[in-house]
């Protein structure tokens, strides 16, 4: 949710550094931003409330001296978006500054006993109780990094956190619980960040930090403990193989629009997973009686079209399940005869997590899918395969979403195999259309890329849209509605459009848009029966449907014409992409920053 860049270097100033590292990380929360700077024995802090490029200009904490410093920019969990509430956060002396992203659960408590023994706050944030923590264990006597230890003993609830003190000048103290920690090293010095990205200008060298574990950052290098009892921990520098160019915008104006025009080219990469991996997640999926596909937002939404696939190809019954929810909805009835496959690209989700730790407990088999090595998902996964979509900086997701689908029916296409209980041809076919997925969304990019701006302005004014399909395209419907509703805040509805007559037709009134999803198979039937309900009660009907579908033309006020041949198993991958692109352009039409979305955070690590 916060971003959190860290350096310590053999020369030069650390400000700049933090500032460039910070923009890198502001698609995982953008109300307030705020440095710490140690230099001449002195701890240097500003913060204040705004977006990244504003504050630092504002408060000229680019020229914040030292050659060690941190910075955080936050999306707010505990506390308004204020100036008080911003990160760094101090104890009562102004000599120990901490960044955090998390949720502290304790710190109620933490705060009153702290309280009473004279500290005093400032915020209303959870974070602001490690700095007291730490200065009441320093009355010990003992070293800052020992007392950092201690103060970490007593927190419970999730962490990344990186602390400056001006009792240590040569030092940045880091560690992390349940939310993400790099560490990056260089001949230029030592770095820590919330994610690889934001590092990369300066290094693609990087340690992951895990659960439980605290690090000391010096200029030359870095040293890992446990938490728990101090003792050491060897760890591997490993090389990451993002390219900066992979994580910079290439000169499209946002993230987004060069994530969706990437998509022909992550598919491809999605498609060349290795084959042992799809093997062996393949020979766990077949030992379960059922599948749970468990994820949150856009991943729970190709968790709904991948449900359909394992269903229809593999005759595995196949649950999704929003991951916030599963303990709740299936905890009881989870076991070892379960497969629960989390769907993260971050790979971070606290919800994602927590389901799944839950699941381990009831000696089901995890597996995961997830775009980030390394990632927490990676480590309690029994088997886990990376999508290969490389960075997504625009706090929506798209290329994610195509890419998980492209890995799920992969997984979907080889389980069929396996358990043979459809035909050859037909899994053949299957397979073969997977492989032109790639050229499928590239004629899409090719026909609609700019020329969709024409419809969007056509329906720009419009306070209500709904989205419907049938059988997978009910998902595909929901990712559109999702990414219109997060992208330009304009109230939308999504529904199977069998449901739809069930109380959503209440709403439609004349001139309601209604953008249809009406691939050609076995639902088309339907899908007319539906267009022309709604038609007859006055709604203006955009249809995506294939290129010369005569019928549904006719039908329809607007149509967005799909290349000849998807299979509507594979559908959603396609039909996606022109509605990601409208709403990015409706987003643009509304002066609004489609990479960062207002209160939304690139990746949700909280409860
Ligand atoms: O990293 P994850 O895939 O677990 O993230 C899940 C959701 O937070 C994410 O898909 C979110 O819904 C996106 N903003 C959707 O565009």
């Amino acid at each position: 949710m916060c971003g959190i860049f860290g350096c310590v270097l053999k020369e030069g100033e650390a400000a700049p550094l933090i500032h460039q590292g910070l923009r890198r990380l502001e698609y995982r929360g953008y109300d307030s931003v705020g440095f710490a700077t140690i230099s001449d024995g002195t701890l240097h802090m500003r913060k204040d409330q705004g977006r990244v490029d504003e504050v630092v200009g504002r408060l000229g904490l680019d020229k914040m001296p030292g050659s060690l410093g941190v910075g955080h920019t936050r999306w707010a969990t505990h506390g308004a978006p204020m100036m008080v509430n911003a990160h760094p956060h101090t104890d009562c002396e102004n000599q120990i500054a901490v960044i955090h992203n998390g949720v502290i659960d304790n710190f109620l408590e933490l705060k009153e006993e702290l309280i009473n023994r004279g500290h005093v706050f400032e915020s209303r944030t959870d974070t602001e109780v490690i700095p007291h923590l730490i200065e009441e264990e320093m009355k010990g006597d003992i070293n800052i990094g020992e007392a950092i230890l201690r103060a970490l003993r007593r927190l419970e609830g999730s962490y990344a956190i990186a602390v400056v003190s001006s009792a240590d000048l040569e030092r940045i103290y880091c560690a992390r619980n349940e939310s993400p920690l790099v560490i990056g090293v260089s001949d230029k010095g030592t770095f820590c960040a919330s994610d690889v990205p934001a590092m990369l200008p300066y290094t693609n060298k990087v340690v992951y930090l895990r659960n439980g574990e605290f690090a000391i950052l010096e200029r030359e290098g870095f040293k890992i403990k446990r938490i728990q009892d101090g003792s050491a921990v060897e760890r591997e520098v490993e090389e990451v193989t993002w390219t900066l160019e992979m994580a910079e915008k290439q000169g499209y104006p946002h993230f987004m629009l060069k994530e969706i025009f990437e998509q022909p080219k992550s598919l491809r990469n999605s498609l060349r997973l290795q084959q042992q991996y799809l093997d062996l997640l393949t020979a766990f999926l077949d030992r379960g009686r059922e599948l749970f596909l468990v994820a949150a937002g856009t991943s729970y939404l190709a968790c709904i079209a991948a449900s359909y696939m394992f269903s229809k190809l593999a005759r595995l019954t196949t649950y999704p399940a929003i991951s916030s929810e599963f303990i709740a909805q299936y905890g009881s009835s989870v076991g070892i005869d379960s497969v629960v496959l989390a769907v993260s690209q971050s790979g971070e989700t606290y919800d994602t997590l927590k389901a799944i730790d839950h699941a381990r407990m009831r000696a089901t088999t995890v597996l995961g899918v997830t775009n980030t090595v390394g990632s927490t998902l990676t480590r309690v996964s029994r088997a886990y395969i990376i999508q290969q979509s490389g960075p997504e900086m625009g706090v929506a997701a798209t290329k994610t979403f195509t890419s998980q689908l492209m890995v799920l029916s992969q997984l979907a296409l080889r389980l069929a195999r396996t358990r043979g209980k459809v035909s050859q041809d037909e899994v053949d076919d299957f397979e073969a259309r997977l492989l032109e997925v790639p050229v499928y969304v590239e004629k899409v990019l090719e026909k609609h890329g700019t020329s969709i701006r024409s419809l969007v302005e056509k329906y720009s004014g419009e306070r209500l849209f709904l989205f419907l399909g049938r059988g997978i395209s009910a998902a595909t419907a929901l990712e559109g509605r999702l990414k219109l509703l997060e992208l330009t805040y304009v109230p939308s509805l999504a529904y199977p459009a069998g449901e739809s007559k069930h109380g959503p037709i209440s709403v439609v009134e004349e001139g309601t848009p209604i953008i249809f999803l009406c691939p050609r198979g076995e639902t088309r039937r339907e899908i007319v029966g539906s267009i022309m309900e709604m038609k007859a009660r006055g709604a203006r009907i955009i249809s995506v449907c294939e290129e010369g579908d005569r019928d549904i033309k006719e039908l329809s006020d607007d149509v967005i014409e799909m290349p000849l041949g998807i299979p509507e198993l594979l559908s959603p991958i396609p039909y996606i992409v022109p509605l990601q692109l409208y709403a990015y352009y409706l987003a643009v039409e509304k002066g609004l920053d489609p990479d960062k979305p207002r209160n939304l955070a690139k990746s949700v690590t909280v409860p």
